[in-house]
């Protein structure tokens, strides 16, 4: 059964590709086809020096748009980094936290990630917090262990935070490499996510399964009951290959 009481939000994830040329093709692309993804929220997360013309050239197009990391500091001696405030001074919608990416290239821990998802949650920017295992955790049988000590310190932000942000299940041995978890394997695990937000006290949060998902596999997550969305690397970078995965009907 599809839970029609969230809606659907695919955002794009395009990590550290594109320039000013790409980035106008891409997105007159997506303006032009987005009416039929009109049953789903669009978002893309853009490297931070091209916010300014993502922001521009998506301005009326209903395709939000947002970064891909936050600092955890609110302002000060931190060079390199960007605020969430910043980010919010010029309309920020999202802001992605604790891809795997930053955790394993740059060592972001489960509390560094929590207090940047704090952080943009206090400039009003909604983060979308990204959890996931490795295969090797996978392969030992430690998936829900690893969410659980991911998620803890997000869960400790409390009710009225986590009803304002968004989860990403990202499976690492998913992410780039064109194996996708199976819709069932997804749900399982975004089902024990959503028993930590209820028993938390938020029910409405949406959670979003990225890795791999292109737009011959979309329709089938999307039938999962707790599979709210998706986060999009490689298949945001080809208009017509996100627009479908947005406009993916789920099958009942
Ligand atoms: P992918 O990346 O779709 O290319 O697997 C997803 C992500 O890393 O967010």
């Amino acid at each position: 059964m599809v839970n029609h009481s969230r809606k659907r939000l695919v955002i794009g994830n395009w990590k550290m590709h594109g320039d000013t040329v790409f980035n106008s093709e891409l997105l007159a692309g997506l303006r032009s086809g987005i009416a039929d993804a009109s049953n789903c929220d669009v978002a893309v997360c853009v490297p931070f020096p091209y916010l300014y013309q993502v922001r521009s050239l998506l301005e009326g197009s209903g395709v939000s748009w947002g970064a891909q990391d936050v600092s955890r500091h609110e302002k000060g001696a931190y060079t390199g980094e960007v605020s969430a405030g910043m980010l919010a001074d010029f309309g920020c919608r999202w802001a992605l936290v604790g891809h795997s990416e930053r955790r394993s290239y740059h060592g972001e821990s489960d509390q560094l990630v929590a207090d940047k998802a704090a952080a943009a949650l206090a400039a009003g920017i909604t983060p979308v917090v990204c959890v996931g295992e490795t295969l090797q955790e996978q392969e030992a049988g430690q998936t829900h262990a690893v969410i659980e000590r991911q998620l803890a310190p997000v869960l400790a932000l409390g009710a009225d935070s986590l009803a304002k942000l968004v989860i990403a299940y990202e499976p690492v041995w998913a992410i780039g490499t064109g194996k996708t978890a199976t819709p069932e394997q997804a749900q399982e695990v975004h089902a024990a996510i959503r028993r930590q937000l209820n028993a938390a006290g938020v029910g409405q949060v949406r959670v979003l399964y990225g890795g791999s998902v292109k737009a011959s596999n979309a329709a089938s997550l999307f039938t999962m009951p707790d599979i709210d969305g998706a986060l999009v690397g490689g298949a945001a970078l080809v208009a017509s290959e996100f627009l479908s995965i947005a406009a993916a009907q789920a099958s009942e």
